[in-house]
């Protein structure tokens, strides 16, 4: 038993490899980064969907979901967006821990706040992946109208116009979202995914 000051961790009596061996395949965290727009909800989505028909346990966190509930209140300053991606990946670990396939798409612009995640899940289980797209063809998707309202100084702190994205320096994939299609996209996804599932 680990003790920190008067909290004690009790050892569960199912282990994650357990779950795992019940489920028929590993637990791992797919983690999307990427500017808005880029398309990690719709890629991560497409994934989601096709490991569900395989019968993978999945579950989905996304930003501007987990901003209504999670992350309710939080705003997009830096020390805001670390607490977003804190509570996340302890959501992620936690999802991790029971046995389930992860996927977060989440902006994370930054390169320490993607690392923590990656250091607080068990080796060899957070595969970061880059949706790249270029901030001139997101802004021209704009798709939920985002982009327009930062140029005209109605929205602070966008990411991309006057708040930074750290691209990742060495993530398990890209997939180029800019000049591929969602299926494309997914699909390159599932192929580095897929044999990491096996026990
Ligand atoms: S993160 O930076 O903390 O990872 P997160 O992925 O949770 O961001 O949320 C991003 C979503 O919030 C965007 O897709 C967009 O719809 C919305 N949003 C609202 N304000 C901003 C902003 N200032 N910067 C980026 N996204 C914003």
């Amino acid at each position: 038993m680990i003790m920190l000051t008067n909290l004690y961790h009790h050892r569960p009596a199912v282990t994650k490899s357990q779950r795992e061996q019940l489920n028929g395949h590993k637990s791992l965290c797919l983690w999307f980064t990427g500017l808005s727009g880029s398309g990690k909800s719709s890629i991560a989505n497409k994934v989601i969907e096709r490991l569900h028909e395989q019968s993978i346990h999945t579950y989905l966190l996304d930003g501007d979901n987990t901003r209504m509930g999670l992350s309710k209140g939080l705003g997009f300053s830096e020390p805001e967006r670390k607490e977003n991606i804190r509570r996340v990946g302890e959501v992620c670990n936690l999802m991790n821990e029971a046995g389930l396939v992860v996927l977060a798409a989440f902006i994370s612009p930054f390169k320490d706040d993607r690392n923590m995640v990656r250091q607080l899940l068990p080796k060899d289980t957070f595969v970061e992946i880059y949706v790249q797209c270029p901030l001139q063809q997101c802004e021209q998707r704009d798709p939920k109208g985002l982009y327009k309202k930062a140029r005209a100084g109605e929205i602070s702190n966008f990411t991309g116009i006057d708040s930074p994205y750290e691209q990742p320096e060495s993530p398990e994939l890209i997939v180029y979202s800019g000049m591929n299609d969602i299926e494309t996209c997914a699909r390159q996804v599932l192929t580095y995914v897929e044999p990491r599932l096996k026990l």
